[in-house]
């Protein structure tokens, strides 16, 4: 291999960055170094390009890389008593594209992880239906099923920052959200098999783990697009994530897509209403409360550069990457700051765009080694723009800690490391 060859830059030439509307006037530098000559790396035959390798079958369910092992879910210590009763976080700022893998997606058990044979499993439906039902899995498998993708986000997600910048990283400050491609059946076929009363307004979803968690959910909702779902990514429901069977609830909390989903009430009024004070509501400043927030509002966040993933690079080309979401539908743009939101610049919306479902976006930016207060701003379809922090607490106060949809600023240093901070 010639030096001319390795030298040249992949594709990241000013010209490039031009084309793509995106140079920011500074001189772009190439990427990639002519070091051919000194760099053993290039110049010696390595070992894997020497020995065989392992062959099929060494790995009958493949897991990534030893060289990634530190891309992991991770928990806060001091966040929770117990990790039966926990969470923790989606590893944002090492992922790409809007999919989460399913062993990265964060966890929210109240009772631990239940560990059910599908075999033993049971969907029952009663309440206010005409025939009380009860479903195998083999019997849901038999109605006809639809594939689509969604984000599910904690209602407590970035809770933690309400008061100011706490947590240092994206992956505990955003984590507790996961992308995914479910298969499962629409509820409503469900609904109409058993037959609903005409008074029918609300479900109660039940899970089979020890917290036997439920939560109540308007009728009008479940007809809509909530689904069973028993596949996430292809592949059979992680039992983190409630095998063998869960409720998706499309754009609305975390808290109301029940895992190991064993039975669904129909009844005329909500069953919560001590939980529709405290957890389905936000408290106000003024004592008053924001009852019924299903829905999460759009939201985004840089993932790259981020606290645990700073610039290593030097100055030049610089790839910006995040994420936006919306409960209430797609995402129809996202504007990134690099100067704490004096001014903005639209960033690329790259990849499948997919309402209710996880967005990714990027600003291709030449950086010129200076300090960056970086922010990123979404939109969704209906003309929603994600607040400042200090917009929510002016409407909201500071006694929530849910709902915090708020644009998350990081400071950028010279030396590439990053930190939380918050700009006002
Ligand atoms: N369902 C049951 N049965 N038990 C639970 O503890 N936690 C809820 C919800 N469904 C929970 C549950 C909460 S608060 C959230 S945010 C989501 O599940 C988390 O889903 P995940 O673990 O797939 O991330
Ligand atoms: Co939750």
């Amino acid at each position: 291999m010639s030096d001319k060859t390795v030298s040249q830059s992949p594709n990241l030439s000013r010209r490039a960055l031009l084309k793509a509307g995106l140079a920011t006037g500074v001189a772009a530098g190439a990427v990639g170094a002519a070091r051919a000559d000194g760099d053993p790396l290039i110049t010696e035959i390595q070992d894997w390009n020497r020995y065989l390798g392992e062959g099929v079958q060494s790995r009958p369910y493949g897991t990534p890389s030893e060289f990634e092992a530190h891309v992991v879910r991770r928990d806060v210590e001091w966040l929770t008593a117990s990790t039966e009763s926990s969470v923790n976080f989606t590893p944002l700022h090492e992922l790409d594209g809007i999919i989460t893998p399913n062993g990265l997606c964060f966890e929210r058990h109240h009772g631990g992880i239940a560990e059910i044979n599908p075999a033993d499993h049971r969907l029952m439906i009663n309440g206010l239906v005409d025939t009380p039902l009860v479903f195998t899995m083999e019997d849901l498998k038999r109605f006809p099923r639809e594939n689509r993708v969604y984000f599910l986000e904690c209602a407590a997600n970035s809770g933690m920052e309400w008061r100011g910048s706490q947590l240092n990283g994206c992956q505990y400050t955003h984590g507790m959200i996961h992308s995914v491609m479910y298969t499962g059946v629409p509820l409503k076929l469900i609904l109409e098999e058993a037959g609903i009363k005409t008074n029918a307004k609300w479900i109660m979803p039940e899970g089979a783990d020890a917290s036997a968690m439920t939560r109540s959910i308007p009728m009008e909702k479940a007809l809509d697009d909530c689904l069973v779902a028993f596949k996430m990514n292809g592949e059979a429901l992680r039992p983190e994530q409630g095998y063998p069977l869960r409720l998706v609830v499309p754009g609305w909390e975390g808290n109301m897509w029940i895992k190991w989903l064993r039975r669904i009430e129909v009844g005329d009024e909500p069953w919560h209403q001590r939980e529709e004070t405290s957890k389905y509501t936000d408290l106000l400043e003024s004592g008053k409360a924001r009852r019924f927030t299903w829905v999460m509002d759009a939201k985004s966040v840089v993932t790259n550069p981020s606290p645990q993933a700073p610039v290593t690079h030097g100055k030049g080309p610089l790839v910006i990457s995040g994420v936006a979401w919306s409960g209430n539908g797609r995402i129809t743009r996202v504007d990134v700051s690099i100067d704490g939101g004096r001014n903005w610049k639209t960033a690329r919306l790259d990849g499948p765009s997919l309402p209710k479902a996880m967005h990714r976006f990027y600003l291709d930016i030449d950086w010129d080694g200076s300090d960056l207060l970086l922010q990123s701003r979404a939109m969704d379809e209906n003309g929603y723009f994600q607040p400042t922090k200090n917009e929510l607490r002016a409407a909201r106060g500071e006694n929530s800690i849910y709902h915090n949809n708020g644009i998350q600023t990081w400071h950028v240093k010279a030396d590439g490391t990053v930190e939380n901070v918050e700009v006002s």
